[in-house]
Formats: C-alpha cells, sequence, structure tokens
C-alpha cells in the first residue's frame, strides 16, 4: 500500500517519484541504479529527507538532478517539505577484470598518446587536480619513467626526495609518485624494456597508494607511443579506461589512432579522445585562430566510434603553469581553460561509472 489511500506519503511512493528521474550516462533511472538507498528516506510527518548516492562526486548533472528530486517529490501529496542531499560514493572497475587491482584504487584512468609533446602530462595533472576539487580521492603516477615531468609540473623539481620514505606525495591534495622524485637533476633514465616494466609494476605494486585511504580515481601518465611501459601498465593493473591526447594536426591524428587499436588489442577500453592545443585565443584582439586546424581529433572519433571527450585551447598560462609547477586548474580554476578541463574531469568521471555498470551487468 502506498500513500494514495491515505494521503500520507511512504517510502515507495517517494522511490516512485524519483524513479521519473534517469541517469543520462547510463540511460536507467536513479532508483534501479541503486543511487537512492532506502534507508536514507526518512519521512517525518510532511516532511521528507532523501540522500542521492551517485557514482563520482564529479558529476555534471548532479544540481539538475537535486532539484529535480526536490520538485518530484514536493509534488507528492502530503508532503509540505523535500531536502535532498546529493553524495557519492565511487565504485571499483577493477574486480575481477584479469589483471591484479591496485589495493585500495577504485578506478585507474590511463593518459596516452602515441605521440610526445601533445600535452598528456599537462592532461593527467590538470585532469587529477580537477576531478580532486570536484572532491575525489585522486592519484597521480607517473608512468614516463625515462621521462619524468610530474615533479616539475608539481612544483617539487627533479631530484625533490620524497620526504614520506614511501615514494607518494601529497600536493594539491592529490596523492603523486614519479620516478623523477628521486632521481638527481639531469641525470638520464637509461632502461632497457624489461626494466620499465618492473619499473610500472613497482610503481602500481609496491607503493601504498592507500596508505592515507581509498583512491577513487589514479591517474597514470603514459609515455608516448607502444612503449614497454604503456604495455606493461595495461597488463599490470586493470585500467578503466584510457584517455587519449591529441592535437588537431592529421600527423598526430594517425598516431592517437594508433594507441587506440593499440589499447583495443590489449583490452583496454578507450573513453575518447580529448583535443589539446585546440585554438588560441589572441590575448590582445580575442581573435581565435586554429593553428593546428580544428575539430579534426572529433571527426576522428567519429571513425573510430570512440567519443569526443573535448578540447583544451593552447594557452600560454597552461605552459606557465606546467613550468612553475602550479597547474592551471589548481592556480585559476574559473579561467577558460580551468573550465574546459573541469569538463573533461566530469566526462572521464561519467565515463568511468559507465565503465563500472557495464562491467558489473556484463559479469552478473
Ligand atoms: N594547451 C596547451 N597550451 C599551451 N601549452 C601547452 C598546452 N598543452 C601542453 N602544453 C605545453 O607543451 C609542452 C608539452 O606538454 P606535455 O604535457 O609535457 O606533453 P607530453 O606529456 O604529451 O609529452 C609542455 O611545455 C606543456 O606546458
Ligand atoms: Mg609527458
Amino acid at each position: 500500500m502506498t500513500e494514495a489511500s491515505n494521503g500520507q506519503v511512504t517510502k515507495e511512493s517517494v522511490l516512485a517519484a524519483l524513479q521519473q528521474i534517469e541517469d543520462p550516462d547510463l540511460h536507467r533511472d536513479i532508483v534501479s541504479l541503486g543511487f537512492v538507498p532506502e534507508g536514507d528516506i526518512s519521512i517525518c510527518g510532511s516532511n521528507v529527507s532523501v540522500r542521492i548516492v551517485l557514482t563520482t562526486p564529479a558529476c555534471p548533472v548532479r544540481e539538475t538532478m537535486k532539484e529535480q528530486a526536490q520538485q518530484l517529490i514536493t509534488s507528492l501529496p502530503g508532503v509540505e517539505q523535500a531536502e535532498v542531499t546529493m553524495d557519492a560514493s565511487v565504485r571499483s572497475t577493477g574486480i575481477g577484470r584479469g589483471p591484479k587491482e591496485i589495493e585500495g584504487v577504485r578506478n585507474i584512468i590511463a593518459v596516452a598518446s602515441n605521440k610526445g609533446g601533445v600535452g598528456k602530462s599537462t592532461v593527467a595533472v590538470n585532469l587529477a587536480i580537477a576531478l580532486r576539487r570536484f572532491g575525489a580521492r585522486v592519484g597521480l603516477m607517473d608512468a614516463d619513467l625515462t621521462g619524468p615531468n610530474i615533479p616539475t609540473m608539481l612544483g617539487l623539481g627533479v631530484g625533490f626526495q620524497a620526504d614520506t620514505g614511501l615514494g607518494i606525495v601529497e600536493r594539491y591534495g592529490i596523492r603523486a609518485a614519479s620516478i623523477g622524485f628521486v632521481l638527481k637533476r639531469g641525470l638520464p633514465v637509461v632502461w632497457r624494456g624489461p626494466m620499465i616494466g618492473t619499473g610500472v609494476r613497482q610503481l602500481m605494486h609496491d607503493l601504498p597508494w592507500n596508505a592515507e585511504g581509498e583512491l577513487d580515481y589514479l591517474i597514470v601518465d603514459l609515455p608516448p607511443g607502444t612503449s614497454d611501459a604503456s604495455m606493461s601498465a595495461a597488463q599490470e593493473a586493470p585500467i578503466a579506461g584510457t584517455v587519449i591526447v591529441t592535437t588537431p594536426n592529421n600527423v598526430s591524428l594517425e598516431d592517437a589512432m594508433k594507441a587506440v587499436t593499440m589499447f583495443e588489442k590489449l583490452n583496454v577500453p578507450v573513453f575518447g579522445l580529448i583535443e589539446n592545443m585546440s585554438y588560441f585565443v589572441c590575448p590582445h584582439c580575442g581573435d581565435r585562430t586554429d593553428i593546428f586546424g580544428h575539430g579534426g581529433a572529433q571527426q576522428t572519433a567519429e571513425e573510430l566510434g570512440i567519443d569526443f571527450l573535448g578540447e583544451i585551447p593552447l594557452d600560454p598560462s597552461i605552459r606557465s603553469g606546467a613550468d612553475t609547477g602550479i597547474p592551471i586548474v589548481e592556480s585559476d580554476p574559473e579561467s577558460p581553460v580551468g573550465r574546459a578541463f573541469a569538463e573533461i574531469a566530469q566526462t572521464v568521471a561519467a565515463r568511468t561509472s559507465v565503465q563500472h555498470f557495464f562491467a558489473t551487468t556484463a559479469a552478473s
């Protein structure tokens, strides 16, 4: 029996109302997706409070959903006030997917391309900090063992000695590890393939990533190409998905296609393409110039049947943020570039939730 009989609101009627809200990525209603724990619906006379638990704090429709829920509940008979709390619990994509999970890490997201200098590390760092700013617990692993850039980009400098003694350093609220933390400045790493593989494995499995609690997302910054590091990363841990970074010119796009093929062969899901250095807005006249052409990545993504995740303009503040060690998402999150990274972070978080959903529905 529900509210209809006596004008009293019940948990059932609240759930029935909330069933009208659909998750835009999963195309299912939020009740059947388990986002509304029954234990978190409380009814006191004509006051209803509900907690909706999303699969990521970086959900782009969080506020819209909250308003929708509030409206739907208030319009139920017998309800005067509705209080909707939005929460998130990031689910793990790793379980039962072959390679050994990294303990305490719920989702691994790799950033890759087949080319150097297209902005992988830049995207990895800003993506990590953007996810953190949404409230997620985030780690950043520098898998570019022969050319580690994460220390500089986080303002820690090459040769910075991890003060924890554990190889993981906390910076801007994220937990980062790089071989660069323990190298002497200017000293090149000359490693052969098998050693690189071992290095990646050690970074993944021998560091205490969860020493200070679980991580929702571990972003892995890969070196360019179909290298030993990328292969090892794909084989050593269950990667939720890869983000491929490319510039809009054809040569870079060709390489991006190769990266997509490689990950597909390795059975690692590809979340999609990011077009970096997409266009330049002149700081003097405000005119937009498409230095490397424009829109190529979107077209390539369509051809490859993968998603286009967004575009980042060419902006001197990105370069100076990388060089001074204060990433743009940290120093100026509200700038157009900061917002572009935040939007991409939301898209990537949504893709991760979708990946979890498919992995679990396929398994059950
Ligand atoms: N959108 C951008 N605008 C301006 N400079 C950028 C942008 N993306 C990357 N850079 C700069 O380009 C260089 C290469 O980027 P990086 O992230 O190191 O590339 P990768 O990791 O792919 O080799 C760095 O100096 C970085 O600061
Ligand atoms: Mg790099």
